[in-house]
């Protein structure tokens, strides 16, 4: 299986997060793991349209994409959340649409679900296969149970990519819920005080 790591650490290549995808690279050598690193380019994939494409094209013909990302101030960091935003401003989502993912994060366990969370609906709004999540602690790779544990959600991941499953939608869309902003003085008490509002 040819999988697309799209890695959310600012940190590229060296980041603790890329450790634990190297771990399953080397405990699953009958699959392919590529990384791009998202959030140490983004400042190029902001502004080179080619690139942005090419980045596109990585993922249209990938069978899979891993989400691999530490967790920073309980999300992800600013420039993968930066090239989720773009990924919609570019109307580039339906590349995403059907392909089987997975999330994997590293953290200190501090609010690491409201970034599962957030990344789970941003693959449900892209209409991706979203098979499962990981999220490590920063130390686990020194631990053999823990590398026993993470070898055993790979294999389920590379698993449930491959087979036809459907996936199960947990986030429904956000719908523009509409509403006008028409400031013709407050009709809330408390912002009206003699001689004028605050
Ligand atoms: C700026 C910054 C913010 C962080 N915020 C959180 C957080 O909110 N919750 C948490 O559990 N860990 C947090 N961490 C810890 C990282 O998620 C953890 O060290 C991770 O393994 C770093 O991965 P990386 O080397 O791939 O970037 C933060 C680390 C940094 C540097």
């Amino acid at each position: 299986m040819n999988v697309i790591v799209l890695n959310g650490s600012p940190k590229g290549a060296k980041s603790v997060t890329l450790q634990y995808v190297a771990y399953i690279a080397k405990h699953f050598p009958a699959h392919t793991l590529k990384t791009i690193h998202i959030s140490r380019r983004i400042r190029h994939l902001e502004r080179d349209v080619a690139a942005f494409d090419a980045v596109m094209d990585e993922i249209r013909a990938a069978d899979a994409i891993l989400w691999a990302t530490p967790v920073y101030h309980l999300l992800v960091p600013a420039g993968y959340k930066r090239f989720i935003e773009l990924v919609f401003e570019k109307n580039a989502a339906a590349v995403f649409d059907g392909k089987p993912t997975a999330v994997l994060t590293t953290s200190i366990h501090f609010y690491d679900h409201t970034a599962h969370n957030y990344l789970h609906a941003i693959c449900d709004d892209l209409a991706m296969r979203h098979v499962g999540c990981y999220s490590a602690d920063m130390y686990d790779l020194l631990k053999a149970p823990e590398r026993k544990r993470l070898a055993a959600f790979a294999a389920l991941m590379f698993t449930e990519m491959a087979s036809q499953r459907p996936a199960h939608r947990q986030f429904p869309p956000l719908v523009w819920s509409g509403g006008t902003y028409a400031p013709a003085g407050s009709p809330i008490p408390w912002t009206r005080v003699a001689g004028g509002s605050f």
